[in-house]
């Protein structure tokens, strides 16, 4: 089906709304396709769609996940007056985000890489639409296909309208839990520790219920609620609830013992909107960060012999190889336990390094950071690998280091914008192998939505408007802090793997993958930008 239509994406934006308007996200059926299927024609402009505003809110909350990170990282206490806070936080900052920036004039005119493919149409695409992307399901023993929505920038009439929106990057993997089963679909989140899902009363923090979502309770035989309290606030949203033990398996693996997690009883809107599509979250960082203090999932497996290490390895699915011609391909997300799957990844180019965080993330030395194969002086940095966030943040300083050379970048007081054309490629080098992230991964959204090969938001952001942490326990050299925080924009360039019995992280290239060849892709792209 041919969903590229030639004056481009003004259409597009049409079907964009209509797949927001309607409550949970559209998923895209196993055997593949869109969920549209006749565009309406009705006006409206999706250059008059304002991505300063989504990318602010974007850089805000990746900036209090970082914030959280480098401080003492487990909140002890947790009271009304946090969530008044979290969620009066959350309204200035939508408020702010309104603010205009007057950046609207840059186009192709100003652009020194001209002949760059710039934005995908294919990411505009799934940007406005936000499918759920499914993955198949992976062959390899103990492993599950990790859904992805799409390039989770958000909605624009969601984010004017009501604090719910999906603005997390979202790898969903399916676990199933109770008697009989259900089936939950949990975000895969590399930087928490607790494994939650919405309770069958589940009540939204300001009103009504917590959407369109599969929960857990009494209707499940073996659900056993412990009455003890818990909680836990990410960087944007937070949940309250119960502590409970039931029956959970995941990727055919069956805990024999109860396990111990989570039912939300209240979710703040980022959790409860049926917009949102997952039911809960699997944290598969070190249980020292456990809300809950209960071993984790792949801790729990471990313990009981079903696998033989505390290994989960992931490769973090991208949005636009997902796509060709328009149409769904395959999306080759998985996430494996107890194990590395060595069709993966690039054997000759595999590292593995020790977990250097003193608070329980997923933390790697990276020995120096390079742009087009040239060092460029930032070395001793680590990299907190984050699967719950889409962006990299680090501090200013590091950040300028980098746009500084990137031909075209602009500073734009607060925030760094390239040419959408660009080409420069940015590595990270870990143990003395260089990873490259892929340049489409460094464009957040252009300026101005009808303009792809004009300005980029950069997806490297420099933490933003958060105060300082307190008492915290960083890495640190000279009294800068060196610890990054490494969403999404570096993850899915490559396979990585956490081991909690030797602390160690394993990272390598991704393999090549036959079905989307890069010149493919371009070809694709050229012919659809016209
Ligand atoms: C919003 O803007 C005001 C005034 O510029 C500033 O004081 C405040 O810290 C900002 N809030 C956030 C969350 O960015
Ligand atoms: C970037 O693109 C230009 C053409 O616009 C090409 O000459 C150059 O070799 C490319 N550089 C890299 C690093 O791919
Ligand atoms: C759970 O999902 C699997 C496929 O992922 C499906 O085969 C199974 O029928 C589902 N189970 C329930 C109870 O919906
Ligand atoms: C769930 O079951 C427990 C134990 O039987 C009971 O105490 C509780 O009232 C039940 N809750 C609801 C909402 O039915
Ligand atoms: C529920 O859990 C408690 C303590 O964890 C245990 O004593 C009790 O037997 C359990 N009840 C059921 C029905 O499994
Ligand atoms: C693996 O990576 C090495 C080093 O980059 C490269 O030379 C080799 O061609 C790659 N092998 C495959 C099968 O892609
Ligand atoms: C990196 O490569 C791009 C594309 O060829 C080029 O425009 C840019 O000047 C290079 N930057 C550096 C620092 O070499
Ligand atoms: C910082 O680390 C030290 C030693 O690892 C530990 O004793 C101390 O409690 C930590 N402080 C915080 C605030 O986590």
């Amino acid at each position: 089906m041919a969903v590229f239509l030639p004056a481009g994406v003004l259409l597009l934006s049409v079907l964009g709304l209509a797949a927001c308007a309607q409550g949970r996200p559209n998923p895209l059926s196993r055997d593949g396709h869109w969920p549209i299927t006749s565009p309406a024609h009705t006006e409206h402009h999706v250059k008059d769609i304002d991505t300063s505003a989504i990318y602010h809110q974007h850089v805000q909350r990746a900036s209090q996940r970082y914030s959280t990170m480098l401080g003492s990282s487990v909140e002890k206490r947790f009271n009304q007056a946090v969530i008044e806070n979290a969620v009066s936080h959350l309204q200035e900052t939508q408020a702010n985000a309104s603010a205009p920036v007057n950046l609207l004039i840059l186009d192709e005119s100003d652009n020194p890489n001209p002949k760059g493919s710039g934005f995908s149409p294919i990411g505009l695409e799934i940007a406005l639409v936000q499918p759920v992307i499914r993955a198949e399901q992976p062959r390899h023993p103990n492993s599950i296909g990790l859904d992805i929505q799409a390039n989770d920038i958000g909605c624009e009439n969601s984010l004017t309208s009501s604090l719910a929106t999906n603005l997390h990057a979202t790898d969903i993997a399916t676990v199933q839990i109770g008697t009989p089963p259900k089936n939950f679909s949990l975000f895969v989140d590399s930087g928490s520790s607790d494994l939650w899902v919405g309770h069958e009363e589940c009540k939204g923090y300001d009103v009504g219920d917590c959407g369109a979502h599969t929960f857990l309770g009494n209707s499940s035989t073996t659900f056993n609620n412990t009455g003890h309290p818990w909680h836990i606030r990410y960087g944007a949203g937070f949940v309250l609830g119960k502590i409970v033990t039931d029956l959970v398996s995941i990727a055919g693996l069956q805990l024999k013992a109860p396990h111990k997690f989570g039912v939300a009883m209240e979710e703040s809107p980022e959790f409860a909107s049926s917009k949102i599509p997952y039911d809960g979250f699997l944290g598969t960082a070190k249980s020292h960060l456990s809300q809950q203090h209960a071993p984790t999932l792949i801790e729990a497996l471990r313990n009981e012999g079903l696998v033989k290490e505390g290994i989960v390895s992931y490769h973090i699915p991208r949005a636009l190889d997902t796509m060709k011609a328009g149409a769904p391909v395959k999306n080759v997300g998985e996430l494996t336990l107890g194990a590395m799957n060595p069709a993966k990844y690039n054997a000759s180019t595999l590292v593995t390094v020790p977990n250097v965080s003193p608070t329980g993330f997923w933390e790697a030395p990276v020995d120096e950071v390079r742009v087009n194969g040239t060092s460029i002086g930032l070395a001793r940095r680590s990299a907190i690998l984050d699967t719950g966030s889409t962006l990299l943040v680090a501090p200013k300083e590091d950040v300028s280091a980098i746009h500084m050379l990137i031909p075209g970048s602009l500073y734009t007081g607060t925030r760094w914008i390239i040419p959408c054309t660009t080409n420069a490629t940015i590595s990270l080098v870990i143990s003395g192998q260089e990873f490259p992230i892929d340049s489409r991964d460094l464009l957040f959204l252009p300026l101005n939505m009808g303009r792809l090969k004009g300005y980029c938001w950069s997806t490297i952001s420099e933490m933003r408007g958060v105060s300082k942490p307190k008492g915290t326990n960083i890495s640190k050299t000279g009294g800068k802090t060196t610890s990054w925080l490494v969403g999404d924009v570096f993850l899915k360039n490559v396979y990585f793997s956490t081991n909690l019995d030797r602390d160690t992280i394993s990272v390598a290239r991704l393999a090549e993958q036959p079905e989307l060849a890069a010149s493919e892709a371009t070809e694709l792209e050229d012919k659809t930008a016209d």
